[in-house]
């Protein structure tokens, strides 16, 4: 949550920032800033609204500086507001800072600053924190570097701080603590930012600060210091990303654009792991753990989100194919309560971003109880990455529309290879059975393209439910966490209340919301349980609910009973959910886009959640 760039070298900095914060708006965009540094002056200019309201503020205005940081924001402290937008500056003026995370000690620390006189004009955390620096730096006659580690020492929280000076022409200071920093090396310049895509453009070698690190940023030189004031040698990483994944590429949303990529990206994921002919699944972070994994106790499964909807599909594949018991819990719930974690259990983390921080204080909170920490991210190189004792990545590519679809479908392609790969080793699966699913899984992406050629198919039906005040969405087994994340993707992109029910318990409460203007979406595929849904969708009928299903081609029962209908190509009911997902991802964006939602931005929401 929020996206911060800084920049120091060569270049104008002000369209280096104003295109960095372009690419990070989908970490936050309720307010954005900018702060420049030339000949000892620092400018700040910020704004409510998008990054193109400020850059709108800014036409006309002398903006020639080769120092500068920039922020678009997610509001914690204080509402979305030209006074809380970032950067701050200190009381003196001197100091100009931006900052991603919470600082959550600051009240206590605001206390002290206004008994000795200071005043604020915001009501941010962040100005709290730069005051505070600013007061050490005075009190103690320090450099800037030396009251910033001074404070960090005294913060409890969690940030991402770049800070600039007025008698510091050329510096950006920056410091991290569960906000994610990355910093671009360049030839004689510098770019600092939230993640590569600002980046990207401009060098490809980066370097991955880590918690509890602070960096002092010139254009030719990068000094990594930890908070004790000794050195630490930069570690520098390659890119693997092209400035494509990040645009575009004539699609009108990037979340339509990544549903589209579905196709690629699970043969990506797949790609030199699994070989049908050979019936095997080489995945290096499995195969050196496999006697960790298979003799796992207990498998718990941590994430947030649409990757906790990936988890409940997980434990229902996982118990089913390897017989290990499989708990999946909200991170944010785990963290805070006294959960029992034994030496012996298996953590699998999911994350898209790599940078939830629920799922990142779990993760630290479970690896301190004895905990093998397994990773399933799609942001290489990211904390819970980092933080994992083994791992796979879903190899999704860059995720930027704010609702999750690639990176969903990643982790379950990733987290059905895993199970087939445990279950193998423990003989729990038989040798047909693993064949066949390993077939299957191969010819997903073939699949899900048949799918997505029907696409114009689901926006007839999204025009004609679009004014729907709420939604049911219902699926049992493996179907029933994509009614979960079906219901989650609407609310999030069309503002429709949405909820999703495994199809048995609708009886037990919900099914009294049923009348002719509640549209139930049934994930009603050939399965185990496909005579059980469909009595189901009787009951809805009865009920005079409107019924729209995803269904398997051919299965003329459950079209006589449905209002309207989305056939997908027949499969098994465990690789089933990665395929009847894509209808309803789909459907949300139509409905939202129907409704002028800005579904690559929709309000309140921020990818990469970095706060509590
Ligand atoms: C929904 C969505 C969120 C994320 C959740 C976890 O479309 O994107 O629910 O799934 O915030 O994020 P990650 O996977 O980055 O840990």
């Amino acid at each position: 949550m929020c996206g911060i760039v800084g920049y120091t070298g060569t270049r104008q900095a002000y369209p280096v920032i104003l295109k960095g914060l372009k690419r990070l708006e989908y970490r936050g965009y309720d307010s954005s800033g900018v702060a420049l540094l030339k000949d000892g002056k620092l400018n700040v200019y910020k704004k409510k609204g998008k990054v193109a309201d400020l850059e709108e503020t800014m036409i006309g205005k002398v903006l020639d500086a080769h120092v500068g940081i920039g922020h678009t924001r997610w509001a914690t402290h204080g509402e979305p507001s030209d006074r809380n937008a970032h950067p701050h500056s200190s009381a003196s003026g001197k100091l100009a800072m931006i900052h991603n995370g919470i600082i959550e000690n600051y009240a206590l620390i605001k206390q002290e600053l206004l008994n000795k006189g200071y005043t604020f004009t915001s009501d941010t955390d962040t100005e709290v924190l730069l005051n505070f620096i600013e007061d050490i730096q005075k009190n103690n006659n320090s450099t800037l570097e030396e009251a910033l580690r001074i404070a960090l020492k005294r913060v409890s929280g969690a940030y991402c701080i770049l800070l600039i000076e007025q008698d510091n022409p050329d510096t950006i200071i920056a410091a991290r603590k569960g906000s994610p920093l990355v910093i671009g090396i360049g030839k004689g310049e510098h770019f600092l930012a939230s993640d590569a895509s600002p980046i990207i453009e401009y060098t490809k070698e980066v370097v991955y600060v880590n918690d509890y690190e602070l960096a002092i940023v010139k254009p030719d030189e990068l000094i990594l210091k930890n908070l004790g004031n000794e050195k630490i040698t930069p570690y520098i990483t390659k890119l693997d990303m092209e400035l494509a994944a990040i645009e575009k590429g004539g699609y009108d949303h990037f979340m339509l654009k990544e549903i589209f990529e579905q196709p690629s990206t699970i043969f990506d994921c797949l790609r030199g792991r699994l070989d049908a002919k050979e019936g095997t699944i080489r995945m290096s972070g499995i195969d050196h753990n496999i006697d960790q994994l298979m003799n796992a106790n207990r498998i718990m499964i941590l994430a947030c989100g649409t990757s906790w909807h990936a988890g409940l599909a997980a434990e229902y594949i996982i118990e089913e194919l390897c017989r290990i018991p499989v708990e999946v819990e909200y991170a944010s719930e785990f963290r805070y309560r006294n959960p029992i974690v034994n030496k012996g259990d298996v953590i699998i983390a999911i994350s898209q971003s790599g940078e939830t921080a629920d799922t990142l204080v779990a993760l630290e909170k479970a690896k301190e109880n004895g905990a093998f920490i397994f990773g399933v991210v799609n942001a290489v190189g990211s904390s819970i990455a980092r933080i994992s004792n083994a791992g796979a990545y879903t190899h999704a590519g860059p995720e930027i529309g704010v609702a999750s679809t690639k990176a969903f479908t990643g982790q379950l392609a990733v987290l059905m290879m895993m199970a087939l790969s445990i279950a193998k080793h423990k003989g729990t699966v038989s040798h047909e059975r693993y064949h066949s699913l390993l077939l299957e899984l191969e010819e997903v992406p073939e699949k899900i393209n048949a799918i997505l050629k029907n696409a114009s198919a689901l926006k007839v039906i999204a025009e004609k439910y679009k004014g729907a005040s709420d939604f049911l969405f219902l699926g049992r087994g493996y179907n029933f966490p994509i009614a979960l994340e079906g219901a989650l993707k609407l609310k999030e992109i069309s503002y429709i209340h949405a909820e999703g029910y495994p199809a048995a318990e609708m009886k037990h409460g919900p099914i009294a919301l049923v009348d002719e203007n509640l549209p139930v979406v049934f994930i009603a595929t050939k399965d185990a349980y496909h005579e059980k849904i469909v009595s189901n969708m009787q009951e809805i009928k009865a009920r005079k609910g409107k019924i729209i299903s995803i269904i398997t081609e051919g299965d003329t029962t459950s079209t006589e009973l449905s209002n309207d209908y989305f056939a997908i190509p027949p499969a098994d009911e465990l690789i089933a959910p990665i395929l009847t997902v894509i209808p309803l991802q789909l459907l949300s964006y139509y409905v939202g886009t129907a409704k002028g939602v800005d579904v690559d931005k929709p309000r309140n929401l921020a990818k990469s959640v970095t706060v509590e």
